[in-house]
């Protein structure tokens, strides 16, 4: 029997490549950048699976010109990129990683905060390019982070995740999403409407998902609520937060700094003016990169899209309801 033909659009963890070597005749795309939407699309079309990531597009176009596609699986939790309403339509299954990347995530988004608050970035270029003179009362001085009030957005997976850690910093934490989330209360964490959030948190950190109801979420009215010594942590999505207007806070004083793992676009132009800022930490979209996490999210895209090309459920659906209709 011939082995179904899938087009890896990049080279990932060995863990998952592994899985997929015996099963599956593999196209990988091997170069360090996406491919480009052209041949994106062209090689899709000559797959029965596609293991895809979140800085592939694929959209209806691409669907279209792929008939053969059974299965789309993506290295991520988040897939934005994808048009999944497109995919059901037509019912082809979408798979991500969900849960493996939760405390990875976390801990980074503690990090980016921790760096923001004690200007980590700003105080080691200050070092490295020799202006260390002496040890300075008033030298680099920045936040608190113990006893500091969190607001976090978002109260999934991820959003627990980093309440449970500003409980060892005894923070104080707030939390809005569409509802309340019945766990937030055994974290100790209090419901606030977003307006109320803003504006009482020293430390605001995003972790919803990017639709069109979070588009520019944080935008300029949502900035002005915030406190002139707060900090935006962001390691959603970057189209979370209007930058032209993240841009404005940060010069005009509106808020105190920003750390961003996530920006739009991805990757930020070298002469973006944020990236001019030192109150401004950017790094490049690695909260979960980590040896070990990514190479779970290798093995659970992998099983995915063995699971899709089978017919069978997948093991972490986007769309389960194309499983449901089959029935
Ligand atoms: C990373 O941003 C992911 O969605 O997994």
């Amino acid at each position: 029997m011939t082995r179904p033909r899938v087009f890896i659009t990049r080279v990932i963890p060995e863990e998952g490549l592994a899985l997929l070597r015996d099963a599956c005749a593999i196209d990988l795309w091997e170069d360090e950048l996406p491919p480009p939407y052209d041949i994106l699309q062209r090689r899709a079309a000559e797959a029965d699976g596609l293991l895809c990531l979140l800085s592939d597009r694929i959209d209806a176009a691409l669907l279209e010109a792929a008939p053969r596609l059974r299965v789309i699986s993506q290295m991520a939790v988040g897939y934005d990129n994808i048009d999944v309403s497109a995919c059901t339509a037509r019912g082809l299954p979408v798979g991500h990683t969900p849960g493996v990347l939760t405390e990875t995530t976390a801990d980074f988004a503690f990090a980016l905060l921790m760096a923001a608050a004690r200007r980590i970035p700003e105080a080691e270029r200050y070092a490295r390019a020799g202006r260390w003179k002496t040890w300075g009362p008033t030298l680099l001085l920045g936040r608190d982070i113990y006893g500091a009030t969190l607001g976090i957005i978002g109260m999934g997976r991820i959003g627990q995740a980093v309440a449970r850690r500003a409980r060892g910093f005894a923070m104080r934490i707030l939390y809005t999403d569409r509802a309340e989330v019945p766990e937030a209360a055994i974290l100790g964490a209090e419901y606030r409407p977003l307006e109320s959030l803003l504006a009482e948190s020293d430390f605001v950190s995003l972790h919803v998902p990017l639709t069109p109801e979070t588009f520019h979420l944080i935008d300029a009215r949502a900035l002005s609520l915030m406190r002139p010594t707060a900090i935006l942590i962001n390691t959603a999505r970057g189209p979370v937060v209007d930058h032209t207007a993240l841009y404005e806070a940060l010069t005009g004083g509106q808020i105190a700094a920003a750390a961003l793992d996530v920006t739009d676009p991805e990757p930020l132009p070298p002469d973006s003016p944020l990236l001019a800022l030192d109150n401004c930490l950017v790094v490049p979209h690695i909260a979960s990169a980590s040896v070990a996490t990514r190479g779970r999210m290798a093995v659970m895209a992998a099983e995915n899209l063995l699971a899709g090309l089978r017919g069978e459920r997948l093991p972490h659906p986007v769309n389960p309801e194309v499983f449901d209709r089959r029935r």
